[in-house]
Parts: structure tokens; C-alpha cells; sequence
């Protein structure tokens, strides 16, 4: 069986633990039956001894597979940079259970998927795009995702600005305010709201006022006090949004197609350790390549 499953930028400003989006930027999961269990990585996380010996997507994939006699081999063709905000971990969970759900009961039903996900990761704002594709509000009640989806179209593109240190999302969670004035909340909601009204009518000049935040992104940018550079370099070359991408510490940088390679250009002549990618986005989510 072969699966892809699209990296992805969560929260975008305001939209925290809600809003997502993915990107044409894939990891590929190949898993087949065989006499003797294998796991072999490419891509991110290859010289990582660790993901071998204790791998998430094959914990996963065991546990609801449930069944000692069945052996496996593993490939893992990883682009997605592991723990920089752009959703490596919802690849790897979403892949491991649809391949289980496959292999268990022989269909595969995105929605159950999804609330079987959360079990893995509590927020849906990254494992809601991996598996739909677009752009997506996602919305907790009762242990299921309730959630909505729009396509983004071909006349936009993000420039991803990706450090070279990771910042953890369970440690800069713990640090951030336990309660927010109703001021901010105001503040966050509204242009939350603008947000998904800017990506239902495709009205992208709104993206700059309704990216703000008041939530998450300064007490986490302060940790790394160079993302505000990014940031303004981004906003000041054209970008229509510049925001932090989940947790960080990778930042997205949504622009007009005609602007981008100029905006690239500049992010990556100015922060010559980090990794600048021109993407594309996507609109599938999570496919079932081969069975
Ligand atoms: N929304 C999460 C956070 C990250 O900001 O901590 C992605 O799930």
C-alpha cells in the first residue's frame, strides 16, 4: 500500500487550534506485507537513530492493527521537516492509521480517520487539512471533528521560512497565558472570522489584518526573537500574510503567485541559515496511492 499525506500550516495568526491549511509538499508511506519487519527512512529524520527503533507510525500502525503474526516492511519517503510547525506528526499519524484501517478491515473512511487522529493529537488543526487538503476550520464537540473545507486556488502561494532549530508545540504551550482579556479574545475572534470570510470569497487583501493575533505568536516568537525579522521582511516585500506556522518555528508567507520568487529571494538572500521553500498548495489532503 502507498500513501501521501501533505505537510500543513495551522492556526494562521488568529485561527489558533482551528484554522489549517496544506501544502503541495508530500510525505509518501510504502508498507507491505512481509516475512520479516523493516522500516528504512529517506528525506527527514534519515540519520535519526531514534525513528527507527521507536517509530511513531509503526506503534500506530500496530496497535489497531492488533495482530503479533503480521510482519511488515516500512518505507518512509519524508520532505516534511520534523517539529518545525508544519505538520510532520499528522502525516505520520493519519498515514499509520488509514494503512491499519486498510489492512484490518479493508476500506478507509476519512472522517474516522480523523476522530481516531485526535486520540494521538488533541488539536485538529493540522490533522484536518493532512487529511482533507484546503483550507479548513476545524471544530472539537464531543471527542469528533466537525469541520469545513475551502479550496485554495492555483493564483496563491506560500513562501515557508524554515529555521534551522525546532521549537517544541508541548513546551511552548505550557508557556502561554492560561487566560486571555476579553479585549484580545475580541481581537482574535474577529479576524479569525475575516480570515475564513477573505478565504470563502477570495478577497486575499484582507489576509494582512485578519493574520493578527494576540494568542500565541509573540510569546512564542520571543523565544526566537529573529522570526519578527522575518516577518517584517516578509509583510514589507508584498507578502499578503506573514504568520507563524502552528507552533513554529517555521513561519508562512502567503503571497500573490507574480510575487513570490521576489519575496523568496529576499527572505532567503537576508536569513542564509534557513531553509526557504516556494509551495504550491493543496486541495486532495491525504491520498491512498496504491493498494
Ligand atoms: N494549534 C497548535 C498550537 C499547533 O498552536 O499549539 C498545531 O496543532
Amino acid at each position: 500500500m502507498i500513501i501521501s499525506v501533505p505537510a500543513t500550516s495551522a492556526n494562521l495568526g488568529p485561527g489558533f487550534d482551528s484554522l489549517g491549511l496544506s501544502l503541495d509538499f508530500r510525505n509518501t508511506f510504502y508498507i507491505s506485507p512481509s516475512s520479516m519487519q523493516s522500516i528504512k527512512i529517506t528525506g527527514e529524520g534519515e540519520d535519526f537513530y531514534k525513528l527507527k527503533t521507536d517509530n511513531a507510525f509503526v506503534k500506530i500502525f500496530s496497535t489497531i492493527l492488533d495482530n503479533q503474526n503480521l510482519k511488515f516492511s516500512f518505507e518512509f519517503e519524508n520532505k516534511i521537516p520534523i517539529s518545525r510547525g508544519m505538520g510532520s506528526s499528522s502525516a505520520v499519524i493519519s498515514a499509520a492509521i488509514t494503512a491499519a484501517y486498510y489492512f484490518r478491515y479493508g476500506n478507509i473512511d476519512k472522517q474516522q480517520v480523523l476522530n481516531t487522529a485526535l486520540y494521538y493529537e488533541s488539536h485538529p488543526d493540522n490533522l484536518t487539512p493532512a487529511i482533507f487538503g484546503g483550507f479548513n476550520v476545524a471544530v472539537l464537540e464531543r471527542n469528533e471533528v466537525v469541520h469545513t473545507k475551502f479550496e485554495v486556488p492555483d493564483e496563491l502561494r506560500a513562501i515557508m521560512v524554515i529555521p534551522n532549530r525546532s521549537m517544541s508545540t508541548k513546551y511552548s504551550r505550557q508557556k502561554l497565558p492560561k487566560k486571555y482579556s476579553t479585549q484580545d479574545s475580541v481581537y482574535n475572534l474577529s479576524r479569525s472570522s475575516l480570515m475564513v470570510a477573505a478565504f470563502s470569497q477570495r478577497k486575499w487583501d484582507l489576509l494582512r489584518v485578519a493574520s493578527k493575533d494576540k494568542f500565541h505568536q509573540y510569546s512564542r516568537m520571543k523565544q526566537f526573537p529573529i522570526l519578527f525579522a522575518v516577518q517584517k521582511l516578509a509583510l514589507e516585500k508584498g507578502a499578503l500574510m506573514s504568520a507563524l506556522s502552528g507552533s513554529g518555528s517555521s513561519f508562512i508567507n502567503i503571497c500573490h503567485k507574480d510575487d513570490c520568487l521576489q519575496i523568496a529571494q529576499a527572505l532567503s538572500d537576508r536569513f542564509r541559515g534557513f531553509r526557504v521553500l516556494d509551495l504550491g498548495f493543496d486541495n486532495d489532503g491525504l491520498r491512498v496511492e496504491h493498494t
